[in-house]
This record gives structure tokens, sequence and C-alpha cells, in this order.
């Protein structure tokens, strides 16, 4: 049986950063429990998306024009996807004149069956969520993001939402699933019950969208383009309706509302479940490129690797609900969970198999307590993993791995290896067999969380199965064979200190100068360690400063200096 599941595609007038790679994580997560439970072929799509006001007002400024602009843009998105290991099938790009058809495609179908009319709007429009605002006065800001509103006058076509207010609380009702968490879907219902106005789904105002399939200049509005693109994607395979959308809590009306009632209005199967999670907080606020708070993975891949950072936002954050990123948390879990858990349990049973067992895994059954206590902690891990509870789901392997280690300094083999006697070998065999065993089955069960760490000590444990080919099958005690001939060993997660803090800080400053230069909007910082240097002061030299607003009016370079300006500036 199939599985398809999305992650939103993304607007490229900004560069990926830690908000926008966690909905990517966790779909190719889910891409890879979704296989060990069985589904085939299990599909995940990403994209961009390059429609929209904002990415054409972006490619003004950086002085490109929009195609040039996006096409530089969805570039960095696949190679930093491709950075941080996710494995999608297809990237769909909204440019991508495939895409167009499957846009008029569906505007024909709707308007057909008699949900599209012309008619003329004026309203208050907020450019960062590309979508109309109600009751605010013009200039005022956006209910949701905050940002100043803009009047927009429009003759455009309409989309009757209006007319799926009963088939949409039907839906909500008699699916309950439809929507996740279950707070969310109750925000939804709530949003849908107060009334839906129709929607105008094409804009005269801008050039760069997708052409409408009608008399004069309109192109789609970028909602109605992009929703579409999980359909585009996969227009040639038989996967409709995708399975899961995972998106983030501020895109849900567009996924919980619009969507549906365009797929309604075209005839179409829906999507069978659309899951919010919540936002990436840093320095107490949303980590979004306007509140110029973002935090980017790149740096932190390069110091800790992307299986720590994907091991980090799941555990730390319940996933559904909001969850800061500190690069402090950040190292205090690597340090405990990952160097002194997980790590430190490879390196001591591998070590101890080479040690007393010529590297070879003993025969023995192991222990049956822990057998049960692996079996238990496959049962819950399941649940927990199938319900999206992913940071209980590794809670409760992390919590086998503890009683693994007390297992192991409770029969301390150091001692029974010191013992010739048959007794204290048979000992020996089970103790090591069933650290090596739990092993395995925690490796299965970090697989999907963290791909290639997980690869890394399968193949230490000698596997020769490929460990992406695992099923929950294989997650059964007693699967080790015995006499497997165990690889060499070697630290998967060495211990971090304050040092790797500084790496990466000093790395985010030079990576987001680097996007800057991409982006066109470089203020090209003489050096980057200048930049730590002056980002921030003391309180007591805070007090000292005088701001003051002023137009610089020329700028020339001083003769026989090289980091020397003459500036004039006019302060008025
Ligand atoms: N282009 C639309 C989505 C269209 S889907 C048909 C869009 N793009 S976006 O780039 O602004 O956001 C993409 C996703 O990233 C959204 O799901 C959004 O919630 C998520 N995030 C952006 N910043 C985030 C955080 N700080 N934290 C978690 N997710 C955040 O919306």
């Amino acid at each position: 049986m199939k599985y398809y599941l999305t992650t939103p595609i993304y607007y490229v007038n900004a560069a990926p950063h830690l908000g926008t790679a966690y909905s990517t994580f966790v779909a190719d997560m889910i891409k890879r429990l979704k296989k060990m439970e069985g589904f085939d072929p299990v599909v995940l799509t990403t994209g961009s998306d390059e429609h929209s006001l904002k990415v054409e007002r972006a490619a003004q400024a950086a002085g490109m024009n929009p195609l040039a602009y996006t096409t530089r843009m969805s570039a960095e998105f696949i190679s930093q996807w491709a950075k941080l290991g996710i494995d999608y099938d297809h990237f769909i790009r909204t440019s991508d004149p495939k895409h167009h058809e499957t846009v008029r495609w569906l505007f024909e179908r709707c308007e057909k069956n008699g949900y599209i009319y012309k008619g003329a709007y004026t309203g208050a429009y907020c450019v960062s969520d590309e979508a109309y605002v109600n009751d605010v006065e013009p200039g005022e800001p956006c209910p949701t993001c905050g940002r100043p509103t803009e009047t927009v006058t429009e003759e455009n076509y309409f989309f009757k939402l209006s007319a799926f207010q009963k088939p949409l609380l039907e839906l909500y009702e008699k699916n309950p699933g439809f929507v996740k968490p279950d707070h969310r879907r109750n925000e939804m219902i709530a949003f849908v019950q107060k009334g839906l106005n129709d929607l105008s789904i094409t804009r005269t105002s801008l050039q760069w969208g997708i052409p409408a399939p009608v008399e004069g200049h309109h192109v789609f509005y970028v909602w109605f383009d992009a929703l579409i693109s999980y359909m585009s994607a996969v227009k040639e395979r038989d996967l409709w309706p995708a399975d899961l959308h995972l998106i983030g809590k501020d895109i849900l009306r567009f996924h919980a509302v619009y969507w549906p009632a365009f797929l309604m209005a075209a005839d179409l199967p829906l999507p069978k479940q659309v899951f919010a999670h919540g936002w990436i907080l840093h320095e107490d606020n949303k980590m979004s490129k306007s509140r110029g708070n973002v935090v980017r993975p790149g740096p932190i891949v390069d110091v800790v690797g992307a299986d720590a950072l994907r091991y980090f936002l799941l555990r730390e954050i319940t996933f559904g609900q909001d969850g800061t990123f500190s690069y402090d948390a950040l190292i205090q879990r690597y340090n405990a969970d990952l160097a002194n858990g997980l790590g430190n349990l490879a390196s001591r049973t591998l070590t101890m198999i080479h040690q007393y067992r010529g590297g070879l895994i003993p025969d023995s059954a192991g222990s049956s307590e822990i057998a049960e206590t692996a079996r238990r902690t496959t049962e819950l891990a399941m649940d927990e993993f199938s319900a999206f509870n992913f940071s209980r789901g590794l809670e409760t392997l992390w919590a086998f791995i503890s009683a693994i280690d007390k297992f192991i300094v409770e029969r301390a083999p150091w001692k029974l290896g010191k013992d010739t006697s048959s007794f204290a070998q048979q000992q020996l065999d089970e103790v090591l067999y069933t650290a090596a065993e739990a092993l395995r089955i925690i490796c299965a069960w970090a697989y999907p969380v963290m791909p290639s760490s997980a690869r890394n000590i399968w193949i230490q444990l000698g596997m020769t199965t490929p460990i992406e080919s695992i099923t929950f099958a294989d997650l059964h005690w007693g699967k080790l064979p015995a006499g497997q001939k165990i690889g060499s060993v070697a630290a998967v997660f060495p211990r971090l200190d304050a040092s790797a803090i500084a790496k990466m800080e000093h790395l985010e400053v030079q990576e987001k100068a680097r996007q800057a230069e991409l982006f066109g909007t470089a203020k090209a910082p003489a050096s980057p360690a200048e930049v730590t240097e002056s980002a921030k002061i003391s309180i007591d030299d805070f007090v000292k400063v005088d701001l003051r607003v002023g137009q610089v009016v020329s700028a020339e370079r001083v003769k026989g200096a090289d980091k020397l300006l003459h500036m004039k500036v006019d302060i008025g």
C-alpha cells in the first residue's frame, strides 16, 4: 500500500532556516518510519513556492528577473536539503510549466462546477502572509503576523468559498483525524463556523504568476497556485490523495479550509490528514527572516552533524507545540543523550565483544528480562511514533538505553571476563549478547531519526542487511545472529565542549553573509570576525550611545588606508 506525504513548498524569498528545515526533517523521518511499517512505495515531495508579490519584490530588490531569481533560490533549498540528508522523491517548482497546466486544470474544473465568478474587491492585504485580512482598517497591522497591511482594490475572479461552510464542518465532524492535533481542529471549526467569505483567486496587479485562462491579464493568487502543487508533484504517478500534509500552524487555514474546498469544488478526493506542527522559537520569538532571528542549519550540521540536530528537534520539542532552540540546549542534549547515552552504549558493547569474544557475537538467547523490556519498549515506541508523539517515543527508547546500561553495570562483565569457569563464561555470553541485541534494536529505532549515525553503528555491529531495508518485524528480540563478526569500533558521537558553540556561531555569521550575497541583500561585512565583535556591546557602553538617523551623502576611500572610508553624513 502506498503512503504519500508532503512538506509545504517554501517561499524562496528567504533562505532555509531551522524553522523551515523542521517540517522537512520530520517529513523525512516519517517517510523512513512508514517504510519500516511496510508501506510501499512511500513518496515524499517538497518544493519551492515561487510566485507571489513578496517573491516578485524580492527579485526586484535583488535586481534580477523573477525566474532567474527563483531558479537560484530553489537551488539553494535543494543544496541545503541535500546537506541535511533529506530523502525526498520529487522537488516541485511552481514555475514549472507542468505545474501551470495543473493549476489551470483545477481552475477549469471549479469553474465548470459553478464555483468561480468575476467580481470586484477592496480590502486590506498582508503581503507577508499573502492573504486578505478582514476587520482591519487600511494600514493597520495584520492580526496574524503584526506587519502593516496594504489596501488593495482589484477586479478579480472569485472562488465561492462561502458555499463550503457546511461541507467543511461535516468533513471535520465525520473525519476527526483530518486536522491534527485536536486543538488545531477546534480552531478550524471555530473559524469556519463564523462564516466564510468568497476568496479572490486571481490578481491583476502583479506580473509574476501563472496566467489564468480568462480574458485580460489575470494571474492566479499564490495560494490557489501553491496548494495544487501537491498534485502536480505526483501527476505522473497514481498517488493522489496524499496521506499526509505536514505543515506549520501558521498555514493551517490554507490547508484545512481553502484546500479541501478547492478539491470539493473540483470533485477531487481530499487528502487524508493535515498535521500542523508548532514553531521553532529563538530569542523568545518565532524564528523568521523578517524578525532577523534565524539560525541556519548548515553551520550546526558542520559542527554536530545533521543527525544530532534532528534528534535535538524531535526530542526537545513536543511535536505540535512550539519549542525553543538554543545552542546551549543542543550541546547539553547531545552530550547527555548521544555521547553519553547511545554513543557510549555502542562503543562499550562493541569494545567488550572484541576484547572477550574476538569480535564475534556470542551464542546466547540473552537475558529474558531484557528481552521482555525490549518487547515492551517496541510496543510503546510504536504507539508513540504512530501518534506523532516523537519526543515521548524517543524518551521510551532512551529509557531502554538506561536499562541496558544498568544491566551491564549490575552484571559487571569485566569481572566475569576474569573468571574462566564455564558458568561465568556463559554469563558473559549472555551479557554481551543482550547488550549487542539491544543495541541492534535501538539502532533500528534510531534509524528514521538519525539515519546516518544509526547506519554507522549498524555496520559496526557487523550487520550485512542494509539498515534502509529494516521493517518492524526486525525489531523482534533474537534476530542478531550468533557468530556474526562485528566491525571495528569508532566513536559515533564524540563529546563536545563549549568551543563547539563558538564554532557554530562563527560559521553562522559566514553562512549569513554567503546567503545575503546569494539573495542580493548583502551589506558586505568586512569580515565575519568583525561582525561577531561588533554585534554586541555591553550595557555600560550602550548607555553612552547617541543614536541618530542620517543620510550618507558620500563615502570615499582614504588614500593609504585599506579599512578607512571618509563619509559625509547629513543629520539635518
Ligand atoms: N509557501 C507557503 C507554503 C505553501 S504550501 C502549499 C509558506 N512558505 S514558508 O516558507 O513561509 O513556510 C514554509 C513552512 O515553514 C510553513 O509550514 C511554516 O510554518 C514553516 N516555518 C517557517 N518558520 C517556522 C518556524 N520558526 N518554526 C517552525 N516552522 C516554521 O508558508
